[in-house]
Formats: structure tokens, C-alpha cells, sequence
């Protein structure tokens, strides 16, 4: 069912005249979006992949902060002073454990002069971003990926390798396994070494399998908005039947329905509506026994249906 409301959903999107909702959403390539997301730094970079793997990264400190699966980010938040927006994640975030400032040079326990971000390259073909930044002056790249589910990879381009011993401050209790490629050890627990002559690391980490479900945070769309993203490929509101009845006069028309192999008939109002939104089989409209209504009992919330009943008094 869930399948059939995304390709409902996608169907819907490309349809002229379907105001989008606020969230921005990933298709084929990567999307990078700048806001004010929760994090370190005022500077916080969210990344998504087709697929459903996001992540949070700190452009200020240097550090991918969080992952999360589901949806992208909703950017419908308040606007911000100093040109930023507030973004909310659409998912279950896990922390990467990576300390505000995971990279040290020379010594494992003082913290870089200076970092300077030098911004971010694409990748031409999927749009993979790699960030750039100096640290106390060297040039270092720093890309993450999730060759599988469950899996984030760090990946770590020194420029030079004059920048003697490197370190990544990662705390790997957080997670299932950190496995490190070759020549890289840990200094101690939550201190990676990357040695002198190795200009390129990759820290795999697996996740823990997390409680939470990887759901979509409750939106707040309006009447009109959850209407056009849920209902309006099965109904109309301008009398024309679809698939499903129109919504035209819906409150207080009389419906012929089958409940329980008897018919009935019902004059529609705010508990029928209901039911039909959250256990559609329960009564069905006569002459509509084909085609199942799917139901939206997970889907909507509490104040959704309110939105809705809301709108249909005045579609
Ligand atoms: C995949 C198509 C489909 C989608 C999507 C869908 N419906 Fe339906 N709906 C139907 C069909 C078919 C019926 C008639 C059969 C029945 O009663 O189950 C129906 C019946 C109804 C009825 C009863 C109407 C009447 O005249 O008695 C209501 C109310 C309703 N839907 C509300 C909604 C709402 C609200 C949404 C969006 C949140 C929605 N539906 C999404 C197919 C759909």
C-alpha cells in the first residue's frame, strides 16, 4: 500500500498545477542544501542521496555530524536572521560520533589552528560532494558516502604528505563496527592515527539498527495542501467522479453504502468521513467495490484529519 501512495504521490508531483509541498525532496542526483539545521555550527550543510541517505555536515568545523534515512529536509520553518532558514529533518538521525573538530594534525590533543573551508566539487556524474578544507594551513578533502544500507563511509584526501601524522576523532562505541583501511590503527579508543605516509584514509563505519522507525516527521500542510498530496488522484473536488466519489457537497449528501454485505444509507458527516479516511473497507460507497480506497490511518495525523474536515466544509 505504502507503494502505491509513493507512485500516487509521484504521479501527483508531476502534475500541472500541484503545488509541491515545502519540503525539498531528492530524486536522481544528490541535493545539497545550506540552512539552519540543528548542529554544532551555524554552518551546517545537508546532503541527500537518491535512495533515502542523508547526511548533516558541519562546513565549519570540518565534521559529518549526523546520517539519517526517509525523507530530506522540510524547509518550510521559520526564516532566520542572517539570511538562513530553519530546516527540520524528515527522519531518524543517528550521530556519526565524530568529535566538533575530528581532524588534528601532528598531535592527537590540540586542536587545529585554523580551519579554513574551501567549499565543495561535485561530482560530475552523481553530484557527490566532496568538501574542501585547510587545516592549520594543508589541503584535505573529506567525502561521505553509504556503499550499503546501514553503512557511512568517511573518506580522507590529504593533498601532501608532508602533513606528518594525522588524527580523527571518532568514538566508535556509538556504533556496531568501525573497520579502517589499511595502514590505519586506532591511537587509542576514539582517536583514529593516520600515519605520516598515507595521504588517503576511509574510516567504514556500521550503524546500530535504530528504534525509531525511518518515518517522515509529521508535516504541517494545510487542508488544501493534504488534499492535493493524498486524496486528489482518486477525487475530485469539482463533481467529476475519479476513482473515488467527488468531494464536491461531500457533508450532508446522502451515499448509498455496503457495510457488512447490507446496504445503508448515510448522510455524510464528520464521523463517516472519518471512517472512510482511516478504515475505508468498513463502508463502502455503492457502485465504487472495485477499486479499494488504501488507508490513511498511519499516515495522517490527528490534526490532518482536522485540517481536512476542515477543508471539505469548504473545498
Ligand atoms: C487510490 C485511490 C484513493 C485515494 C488515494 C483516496 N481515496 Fe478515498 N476513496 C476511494 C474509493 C475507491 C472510494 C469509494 C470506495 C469506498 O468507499 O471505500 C473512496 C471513498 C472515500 C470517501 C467516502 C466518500 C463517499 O462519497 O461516501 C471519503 C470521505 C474518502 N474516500 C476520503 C479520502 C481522503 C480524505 C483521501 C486522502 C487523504 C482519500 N480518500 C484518498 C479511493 C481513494
Amino acid at each position: 500500500m505504502t507503494r502505491l501512495i509513493s507512485a500516487l504521490l509521484l504521479l501527483l508531483s508531476s502534475a500541472p498545477g500541484f503545488t509541491a509541498p515545502a519540503d525539498i525532496s531528492v530524486t536522481d542526483k544528490v541535493v545539497i542544501q545550506r540552512c539552519v539545521i540543528d548542529g554544532p555550527s551555524a554552518r551546517m550543510i545537508a546532503v541527500g542521496f537518491p535512495g533515502g541517505f542523508n547526511y548533516a555536515f558541519d562546513a565549519q568545523n570540518g565534521a559529518p555530524v549526523y546520517v539519517w534515512q526517509g525523507g530530506f529536509v522540510d524547509f518550510s520553518g521559520e526564516t532566520l536572521g542572517r539570511g538562513g532558514r530553519k530546516c527540520e529533518i524528515l527522519g531518524a538521525k543517528q550521530s556519526l560520533g565524530t568529535a566538533t573538530n575530528p581532524l588534528r594534525l601532528k598531535d592527537p590533543d590540540s586542536l587545529p589552528e585554523s580551519i579554513v573551508f574551501r567549499g565543495y566539487r561535485r561530482n560530475p556524474d552523481t553530484g557527490t560532494p566532496t568538501f574542501r578544507f585547510e587545516v592549520d594551513g594543508h589541503l584535505v578533502e573529506q567525502s561521505i558516502g553509504s556503499p550499503s544500507e546501514d553503512t557511512v563511509q568517511i573518506s580522507l584526501d590529504f593533498e601532501h604528505t608532508n602533513t606528518g601524522n594525522k588524527f580523527y576523532h571518532l568514538d566508535s562505541s556509538k556504533h556496531e563496527q568501525v573497520a579502517l583501511s589499511e595502514g590505519l590503527r586506532w591511537h587509542r579508543p576514539g582517536v583514529v592515527a593516520i600515519p605520516s605516509r598515507i595521504n588517503k584514509a576511509t574510516l567504514t563505519i556500521s550503524l546500530r539498527n535504530v528504534e525509531e522507525p525511518y518515518v517522515r516527521k509529521t508535516q504541517q500542510l494545510s487542508g488544501a495542501q493534504l488534499y492535493s498530496y493524498y486524496c486528489r488522484a482518486c477525487h475530485s473536488n469539482d463533481g467529476t467522479n475519479l476513482i473515488g466519489p467527488t468531494f464536491k457537497n461531500l457533508f450532508g449528501r446522502s451515499q448509498d453504502v455496503i457495510r457488512q454485505d447490507q446496504t445503508d444509507t448515510v448522510i455524510i458527516d464528520a464521523n463517516y468521513i472519518r471512517e472512510s479516511i482511516t478504515d475505508p473497507q468498513a463502508a463502502i460507497v455503492k457502485g465504487y467495490e472495485n477499486v479499494p480506497m488504501p488507508s490513511f490511518a498511519t499516515i495522517l495525523s490527528e490534526r490532518d484529519l482536522e485540517k481536512l474536515m476542515e477543508y471539505f466544509k469548504n473545498p
